[in-house]
């Protein structure tokens, strides 16, 4: 953990806070030009802020050198990772589009302002309304995920005497090392169509000759939170085979190839994912080295490594208990309901004590959440700056799949987001009040 304020300048706020925080003069963080103390001040908290610059940032982070190493190529920003009309607006006017998983998902691009034929609408088991408003809305690629689900899509293809335009997803078996709730590419996954068993080779026959469906290409996806280079080069070189084969045996011509998303990223000071430019070159020197031709369009996906520096999440330090010979629980407002991923994956977090922004003296505590559950822990045995009530916590690298995957246990509301861009913000989302939440049911006869 840090121990100096020089190194806590060096690794969080440089590499893992949005681009340009800083501790201000008073000793407070400052995102986006604007200081967190204001930004809970006038929001509240628990609070959600982005920033713009940094959004903008990751995009171009893929765009660039896919610009020089593979002109033909469309990134997807991964919207479950964070699915906002104001994020897809932003990723839309840097040239990406859009990976959905549901109508609401699709529905928010186009809020958005995202072309549809930029969207791509992926999940293993799409339901027959979603996949009928995907093709009304005309939807750049559905990507296939069963057999099952080819012969549906052909079916509300055909009713709605329209050609839809379908990528297959294919289970390369490739080992990914990553959690096993996000590990997707091996054998042993609910999705996709796994090569070994031959359901792969089935969907493509099925495909061909399906009068209803247009198979532009091939999709695979190996996890999420990857931080290894190979598993990318083997998932290209194993999907490129295959291709190559159904081509001879059914006439395949391979026009979009995707290998998904999962880029790493860096949450603490020990993680040290490499950067989107190694991944992007990694893939595209694996499609060139195999000289396929005509050369497919490459799709990749990344959701995560687009959206989660950009996002901080702020809280107010409540509670303080402190069990003699035990442990310190500190309480913040916020926790489990609004950030999942320490209970649900065990993953580790970095903080700072936004409103005094200083590491000299530290001491161990434990950051539990308010939600009643005793695994409601955000952030464990961590070294921090000795905290009162009133604080500020801020959590870096908290910009995906925490308001995405938000609930409302214990019926709290969900915090609101925020966006800042050189010292202006905007509300994106507002808080969740006990009154919108009451609203959500029907009134009780008494
Ligand atoms: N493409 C497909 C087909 C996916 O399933 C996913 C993520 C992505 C792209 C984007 O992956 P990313 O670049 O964001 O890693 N809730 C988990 C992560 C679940 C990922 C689900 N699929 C977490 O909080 O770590």
């Amino acid at each position: 953990m840090q121990t100096d304020a020089t190194k806590l300048d060096r690794t969080l706020l440089g590499r893992i806070f949005p681009i340009g925080s800083h501790r201000d003069s008073q000793g407070i963080l400052t995102i986006g030009g604007v200081p967190v103390t204001r930004l809970v001040d006038e929001h509240g908290s628990p609070l959600y802020v982005f920033d713009e610059e940094t959004i903008r940032a990751q995009c171009r982070a893929y765009t660039r050198p896919l610009t020089s190493n593979y002109p033909d190529s469309l990134v997807l920003y991964a919207a479950k990772a964070h699915a906002d009309p104001t994020v897809a607006s932003i990723v839309a006017s840097e040239g990406l589009g859009m990976d959905t998983v549901s109508s609401g998902e699709i529905r928010v691009g186009l809020a958005g302002g995202m072309p549809p034929e930029r969207m791509v609408f992926h999940g293993n088991n799409k339901l027959e309304r979603e996949i009928e408003y995907a093709l009304a809305v005309g939807i750049g690629r559905i990507v296939a995920d069963s057999l099952d689900e080819l012969d549906l899509i052909e079916d509300v293809a055909k009713s709605r005497e329209q050609i839809a335009p379908v990528i297959l997803r294919i289970t390369p078996g490739v080992e990914a090392h990553t959690h096993d709730y996000i590990r997707t590419g091996a054998i042993d996954s609910k999705f996709g169509l796994p090569l070994e068993s031959g359901a792969a080779e089935a969907a493509v026959e099925r495909a061909m000759r399906a009068s209803c469906i247009d198979l532009t290409g091939l999709h695979a996806h190996i996890g999420s939170q990857v931080f290894d280079l190979e598993p990318y080069a083997d998932t290209v070189n194993i999907i490129l085979d295959f291709a190559l084969e159904m081509k001879h045996r059914y006439g395949l011509n391979l026009r979009d190839f995707s290998p998904g998303g999962g880029f790493g990223i860096c949450y603490g000071e020990s993680d040290d994912p490499p950067d989107a430019h190694e991944f992007v070159t990694t893939i595209s020197h694996a499609i060139d080295q195999r000289n396929v031709t005509p050369k497919p369009r490459l799709l990749i996906e990344p959701g995560r490594s687009i959206i989660a520096r950009s996002g901080v999440a702020l809280y107010r330090v409540g509670t303080i208990k402190d069990i003699p010979g035990v442990r310190t629980y500190v309480s913040i407002d916020g926790g489990m309901a609004d950030n999942i991923r320490p209970a649900l994956y065990g993953a580790q977090y970095s903080a700072v004590i936004a409103n005094r922004v200083s590491a000299n003296k530290l001491e161990t505590v434990t950051v539990a959440g308010r939600y009643c559950e005793s695994g409601d822990v955000v952030l464990r045995d961590i070294n921090l700056p000795p905290m009162v009530r009133g604080d500020i916590l801020a959590i870096p690298a908290a910009g995906a799949y925490h308001m995405a995957m938000a609930s409302n246990y214990n019926l709290v509301g969900r915090p609101a987001t925020v966006l800042v861009n050189d010292g202006t913000v905007r509300v994106t989302r507002p808080r969740e009040t006990d009154e919108d939440l009451l609203l959500g049911f029907s009134q009780p006869e008494l």
